[in-house]
C-alpha cells in the first residue's frame, strides 16, 4: 500500500542535492574537529542575547503597548513590528525610501523568516519561468522547481545581473510563461551586490514585459543581506520600491542576519494590491504572521537598538572578512583564479584555476576524507574534515564545477586558517 501523494510530496520525497550533501557529513559531524563552512548560521556572538532579554522583560511589563504579547497576533503582523521596520528604514535612510514610499504599501511580517514569505510566493505566482541570476540561491530555486517552476538563471557580473544577457534570453522564451522576477540584491551565493543601475534596468525591463503580456509580473527583491554590507563605502543603497511604475516590486528583507535568526522575522514591503492580499491569505493558512512576542521583541530592538548591533555586527564581519583575504593570498594565491565577496554578508565564492570543487572531485574526496589513502583519510579516526558549498548546487554554468562558496559567518578566525591550510593541502592533492 502507499500513500496517495501530491506532486510536491512526491518530488519532496528525493533530498535535494544540498540536504544529501550535508545529511551524509552531519551525520557524523564531530564538534571541535571537523568544520563546517558550509552552512550560512550567522556568528553567535553578534546575538544581542542581553537585550533580548531586556526587551522581553519590558514588553511584559508594558501590557498597554505590547498587547496580548503572549498571545495569538494577526495575519499581517504586529503593528508595533510594522511601524518599527518603517522607522528604522527612515532614520539610516535604507533604500533611499520616504514617507511617502510607505503610504502607498504595506510592510507584512511573514510567518516564518524571509523564507516563509518566499514559500508563500511560490503558492501564490502560477508555475511558470522564474529569472534569477546565476549563481542562484539553491534553496529557494530548489524549492520552485520542486513547485512546477523553470529557472531561467542569468549570469552576473561584479554588478549583478547581466541585463545585456537576459534581453537577449528574452528574445527566446514565451514572456508569456514568465511566472516573476527572483533578484537577490547582494546575491548568495557569490554576495555581489546588485547595482542601482542594474536594479532599475531590471525593472523597466519587467514593466516592458508586463505591458506586453498584459499581465503583472512580479519583481521579488530579496534583500536579505543588505543589513550587513559591511564595507562601508557600498553600504547606501537605493530600493528597487524607487522604480516601481505600475505596483509591480515588492522587497523582502529578513531580521535574521542583523538580529537572530531564531525570532524569525522576515518581511515584505509590497504594494497594497491583490498580491499582498494573496499572501497575508496564506500566511493566516501557515499559522499567522510570526510568534507575537518574538515580533514585540524584534521591534523593542529596532527602537533600542539596533544603531549599536548594526556597529557591532558589521564591525565584526568586516574584521573577519580582512583575516580571510589575508589567509587566502598566503595560502590559496597559486590555486585560486578569483573570488567575490568580502564586502557584504559572509560568503565568499571561488572560482579556482583547474581544480574540480564538485562531489566525486579529488579536492572534495580530500576534504571528506575519503580518498582510500589511510594517510590522508586518517588511520583510527578520520583526520579533520571541511564542508562547503560546491558551485555546482548553485550554477549550472560549466565554470561552476571549479567554484565553492565558504561562509565566515559562524567559525572564528582561527578555525579559518586551519580550513585554509586544509583547503590548500587539498588543491595540491587534487594537482597531483
Ligand atoms: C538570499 C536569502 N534569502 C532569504 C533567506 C532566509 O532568511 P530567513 O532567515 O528570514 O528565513 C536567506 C537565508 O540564508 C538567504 O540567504
Amino acid at each position: 500500500m502507499e500513500f496517495q501523494f501530491s506532486e510536491l510530496a512526491q518530488k519532496s520525497l528525493i533530498p535535494s542535492a544540498i540536504n544529501q550533501l550535508t545529511a551524509e557529513f552531519a551525520e557524523d559531524f564531530r564538534e571541535g574537529k571537523d568544520i563546517n563552512l558550509g552552512v550560512g548560521y550567522v556568528n553567535d556572538k553578534t546575538i544581542p542575547v542581553d537585550a533580548i532579554q531586556q526587551a522581553y522583560s519590558e514588553i511584559i511589563a508594558d501590557p498597554i503597548r505590547y498587547r496580548n504579547a503572549l498571545n495569538y497576533g494577526g495575519a499581517d503582523g504586529s503593528p508595533n513590528l510594522r511601524n518599527s521596520i518603517k522607522k528604522y528604514y527612515l532614520q539610516y535612510h535604507i533604500g533611499a525610501l520616504t514617507e511617502e514610499d510607505f503610504n502607498v504599501r504595506k510592510i507584512l511580517i511573514g510567518a516564518n523568516g524571509a523564507t516563509s514569505i518566499l514559500d508563500s510566493i511560490s503558492d501564490i505566482m502560477k508555475p511558470g519561468i522564474v529569472i534569477t541570476a546565476d549563481p542562484y540561491y539553491y534553496i529557494y530555486t530548489e524549492t520552485l522547481e520542486r513547485k512546477g517552476f523553470k529557472i531561467l538563471a542569468i549570469p552576473e557580473d561584479e554588478h549583478g545581473l547581466k541585463t545585456d544577457i537576459l534581453q537577449q534570453k528574452l528574445k527566446e522564451i514565451n514572456p508569456d510563461e514568465i511566472s516573476f522576477f527572483y533578484i537577490v540584491t547582494v546575491n548568495n551565493p557569490s554576495t555581489v551586490i546588485l547595482s542601482t543601475e542594474r536594479k532599475k534596468t531590471i525593472v523597466e525591463i519587467a514593466e516592458n514585459l508586463s505591458e506586453e503580456t498584459n499581465q503583472l509580473i512580479p519583481v521579488v527583491f530579496d534583500k536579505a543581506y543588505e543589513d550587513i554590507i559591511h564595507n562601508p563605502e557600498l553600504m547606501n543603497t537605493v530600493s528597487g520600491l524607487k522604480f516601481d511604475n505600475i505596483n509591480q516590486v515588492v522587497e523582502i528583507g529578513t531580521l535574521s542576519k542583523i538580529l537572530a535568526p531564531a525570532l524569525r522575522i522576515g518581511y515584505i514591503i509590497t504594494p497594497n494590491n491583490a498580491l499582498a492580499d494573496a499572501l497575508t491569505q496564506r500566511t493566516s493558512d501557515i499559522g499567522f504572521s510570526n510568534s507575537l512576542i518574538n515580533q514585540e521583541i524584534s521591534s523593542w530592538l529596532l527602537d533600542h537598538y539596533i544603531q549599536t548591533q548594526k556597529e557591532n555586527v558589521n564591525k565584526g564581519y568586516q574584521e573577519k572578512a580582512d583575516f580571510i583575504k589575508q589567509m587566502f593570498s598566503k595560502y590559496l594565491s597559486d590555486y585560486i583564479d578569483f573570488y567575490t565577496g568580502g564586502d557584504a554578508a559572509f560568503y565568499f565564492y571561488i572560482t579556482f584555476k583547474n581544480i574540480k570543487t564538485g562531489k566525486g572531485s579529488k579536492f572534495f574526496n580530500y576534504l571528506s576524507r575519503i580518498t582510500g589513502d589511510s594517510e590522508i583519510d586518517g588511520i583510527e579516526e578520520k583526520n579533520p574534515r571541511l564542508i562547503y558549498i560546491p558551485g555546482t548546487i548553485c550554477s549550472k554554468e560549466p565554470k561552476a564545477q571549479y567554484q565553492l562558496r565558504l561562509s565566515y559567518g559562524f567559525e572564528e578566525p582561527a578555525i579559518f586558517e586551519q580550513a585554509i591550510k586544509l583547503m590548500a593541502e587539498a588543491c595540491e592533492y587534487a594537482m597531483k
